[in-house]
């Protein structure tokens, strides 16, 4: 063989590659031809074993004559896969298009309960006047929701509230305190008086259980607001004045009110607290029993017994609580007639709201 020779076959190989590079389908074939034309057991290498049939002058020469030929297929090799790999770029990205001009699926925003609107409401309210509001337990100890608010064990008044008591889940050691779920929030009252001296303005919103038949306006599980003001030279006048500016303000401003003899063993005097009908106005409907009336908390000036069961003085200090129901509150602010609609939990009724 002479260099003329081997010349034509580098030529040859050189056009051979340079299509089977353009040929290339996807980088993996392009690695393959890469590898079959360049590659350490490629046909490159192989034609230039064979430099050996060459006269021996002609031999340096070769190098001269294959090295450009190698450049220039590394530099197709590199500028096809360049190109494939844009390629496949470009269809990954035409596959995983997304259409953004399609309309979006609605939101499905959850929105407060209204038991729980109410509470805000109640506390914005009484939060003008300096109420603030504090958190107490929904499980409690006999002696506080009962004991210390004057109604000791086997007291006739325990039969207003029909208590569920925990079963404990060992035996209880001797003098430790029975506990039940509060039957109201007026254990707050106690806590908070206990929690820190007058002048105290608190709130104490929250949930309740009685042993009750359940129907259209009692539940076992219910809501509480309780309100509590100890200071000196507290009177009735002052929390008749708190409550009409309460009721105008969650009612409506001409919202007629009035104070009625009540009885709790924890105020004394008690009142019930009504306010004119917000069926019928006045005139009388069977939502309020045809009086005209509606009650929508008890109330009265806490009991001297309970100011020093909460650690005050009652020669010093008087004060005055309330306790309202918030579902019933929540019921005459919606119209709802069913006590149970809160809790069962039906979208429908919760997004009409
Ligand atoms: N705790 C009473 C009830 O549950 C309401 C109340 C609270 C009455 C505070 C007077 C003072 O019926």
């Amino acid at each position: 063989m002479d260099l003329a020779s081997f010349a034509r076959s580098l030529e040859a190989l050189e056009e051979r590659a340079l299509s089977s590079v353009a040929a290339a389908a996807s980088p993996d074939d392009l690695a393959r031809v890469d590898a079959e034309i360049l590659g350490r057991k490629g046909e490159l290498r192989e034609l230039l074993g064979g430099i050996g049939a060459l006269p021996t002058e002609d031999r340096p020469r070769v190098g001269a004559l294959a090295n450009p030929i190698r450049e220039r297929l590394e530099a197709a090799i590199a500028a096809r896969r360049e190109d494939l790999e844009l390629a496949a770029v470009e269809a990954r990205l035409a596959a995983e298009a997304l259409d953004v001009t399609l309309p979006a699926r609605p939101l499905h925003r959850g929105s407060l309960h209204p038991i729980r609107e109410t509470e805000r409401e109640i506390s914005r309210i009484f939060g003008q006047f300096g109420f603030v509001v504090v958190e107490s337990p929904e499980v409690e100890t006999d002696e506080l929701n009962f004991q210390a608010l004057n109604i000791p064990e086997d007291h006739p008044a325990r039969d207003l509230w029909d208590t569920i008591y925990l079963r404990e889940p060992t035996e209880r050691p001797a003098g430790a305190p029975r506990r039940l779920f509060r039957t109201h929030t007026s254990p707050g009252q106690i806590r908070a008086m206990r929690a820190s001296t007058p002048p105290i303005r608190i709130l104490t919103p929250g949930r309740c259980f009685r042993y009750e038949a359940v129907d259209a306006s009692h539940a076992f599980e219910f809501f509480q607001v309780e309100g509590l003001m100890i200071d000196e030279g507290t009177s009735m006048a002052d929390l008749r004045g708190l409550l009409d500016a309460f009721a105008h303000a969650m009612f409506g401003a001409g919202r007629p009110t009035r104070f009625r003899p009540g009885y709790y063993p924890f105020t004394e005097p008690s009142v019930a607290f009504d306010i004119g009908c917000v069926v019928c106005d006045g005139s009388g409907c069977p939502a309020c029993g045809r009086s005209g009336w509606m009650t929508i908390l008890g109330a009265g000036m806490v009991h001297p017994v309970v100011l020093r069961n909460g650690g005050i003085d009652p020669e010093r200090y008087q004060g005055f609580a309330f306790g309202m129901g918030t579902d019933r509150i929540t019921m005459l602010r919606h119209a709802i007639r069913d006590i149970r609609a809160f809790l069962a939990n039906d979208l429908r009724f919760l997004e009409r709201l």
